[in-house]
């Protein structure tokens, strides 16, 4: 076992690129013990360990494990945060959980879905409408960001009058509960941003007891069986924005600056569109939105011949699997005709992402569109700043030209 610290979650270096060292880890280490956690970086067992009910996302009292997948690298979370991320479904196991998750996934299923795709084309077309022609493009903000934002506001029926003002809360505020887990933001920063937050949905809460639709906030105080009462209801919404937010940006993102970067698969895509969903699936594999996500033993588990004991943290380097060449063949090139990318992108098992539908529906929409109308533009920012996070992978900006 290496005494090395082999991949270091707080290095710009690794920040920047990960992926020599996930090889490294996957190579020399596939267990490896960093200060703060075992790391599991291979395919199967990443795989393996999401699946595997011994191992739960919340601590041995229950405790918020986004604190641990941070362990010393920020301030611990502010007590307005703390309790917001108490109820959210990202943090439950048994009955609460599948309780949730089944009044939560009602907002996702396929007649939302329908009703979704008419709005994200809408956003789609317009977002594009703006760039085109210009001179040059700041694609992060102006297409990733604003796109799950405009989509968000549709899934949570905020109606029209409200929509500047709350576009204009919930954009700085998705960006600071990412950056819960990204190093540049403070725990005040973080604590008003959920507290403003709140009192929105507080007040659109409010709103649809009156007047309920099937919106996914009506949706979810008829579930408040399930959600127990008004806090958690409120925390739920949070974590929709929170688990639904910088991921998307991250697709999106990631997903353009690996074309731009491979010529010819961009030139392929133009060519023939209906390889997108293959594409989307493959930018997902090939340079994943969540890196990580982490767990806790709840009861002794074995991994490659060693005994984990309760109560010790395990990070799941979605980001290192995905790359793993005992899975796929040249599994570090990026090819959007790659038969079965599959990739643990959005988790496996109990809390397998509930949004992954809506967010391979907004790539699959954008991307036709996003390269017609940057047909010519070449990418300006090289290197690329990423945001200061080892766990939600995006640039910071992307400038294009022609
Ligand atoms: C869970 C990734 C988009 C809502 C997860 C997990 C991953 C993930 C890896 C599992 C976490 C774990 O096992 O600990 C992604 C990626 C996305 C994306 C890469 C975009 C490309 C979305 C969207 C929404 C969403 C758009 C909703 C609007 C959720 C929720 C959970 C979750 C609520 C928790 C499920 C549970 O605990 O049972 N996501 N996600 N995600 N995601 Fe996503």
């Amino acid at each position: 076992m290496s005494d090395e610290l082999i991949w270091d979650p707080a290095d710009p270096g690794h920040i920047a690129d990960p992926y020599p060292a996930y090889a490294r880890l996957r190579r020399e280490a596939p267990l490896w013990r960093h200060p703060y956690a075992w790391v599991l970086s291979r395919y199967d067992d990443v795989e393996a360990a999401l699946r595997d009910r011994r191992l739960l996302n919340h601590g041995l009292q229950g405790e918020n494990l986004l604190e641990r997948l941070m362990a010393g690298l920020t301030p611990p979370i502010g007590e307005r945060t703390r309790a917001h991320q108490r109820p959210w479904i990202l943090f439950q196991s048994g009955q609460h959980h599948t309780m949730m998750r089944r009044a939560l996934s009602k907002g996702f299923g396929p007649r939302s879905m329908e009703r979704a795709r008419h709005h994200v084309g809408r956003v789609v077309d317009d977002l594009v409408g703006r760039i085109r022609d210009e001179p040059s493009v700041e694609f992060v903000e102006s297409v990733a960001v604003s796109l799950p934002i405009a989509v968000i506001c549709e899934l949570f029926a905020v109606p029209a009058e409200l929509r500047p003002s709350l576009r204009n809360l919930l954009n700085p505020l998705a960006r600071t509960m990412g950056g819960v887990v990204m190093t540049d933001v403070s725990i005040s920063e973080v604590d008003a941003a959920v507290a403003a937050f709140e009192d929105a949905m507080r007040e659109l809460i409010t709103f649809r007891r009156r007047r309920p639709g099937d919106d996914m906030i009506s949706l979810m105080i008829q579930g408040e069986e399930a959600f127990v009462d008004e806090r958690d209801v409120l925390s739920n919404l949070g974590v929709l924005l929170f688990a639904g937010h910088e991921t998307t940006v991250g697709l999106l993102a990631n997903g353009l600056l690996a074309l731009l970067r491979h010529p010819e698969q961009r030139a392929l895509l133009l060519r023939e569109p209906e390889l997108v969903p293959h594409a989307v699936e493959e930018m997902l594999r090939y340079d994943a939105p969540a890196h990580r996500v982490a767990r806790v033993v709840h009861e002794p588990v074995e991994i490659r011949g060693r005994r984990l004991e309760r109560g010790e943290l395990v990070w799941l380097m979605i980001g290192a699997a995905n790359r793993d060449e005992d899975r796929w063949e040249d599994a570090s090139s990026f090819d959007i005709r790659r038969p079965s990318p599959q990739p643990l992108s959005f988790g496996k098992g109990a809390h397998f992402c509930i949004g992954a539908p809506l967010a391979r529906m907004e790539a699959q929409l954008a991307f036709p569109k996003v390269l017609d109308a940057l047909r010519g533009y070449e990418l300006r920012t090289e290197p690329v700043a990423y945001n200061p996070s080892a766990t939600l992978r995006a640039p910071r900006e992307l400038w294009l030209s022609r």
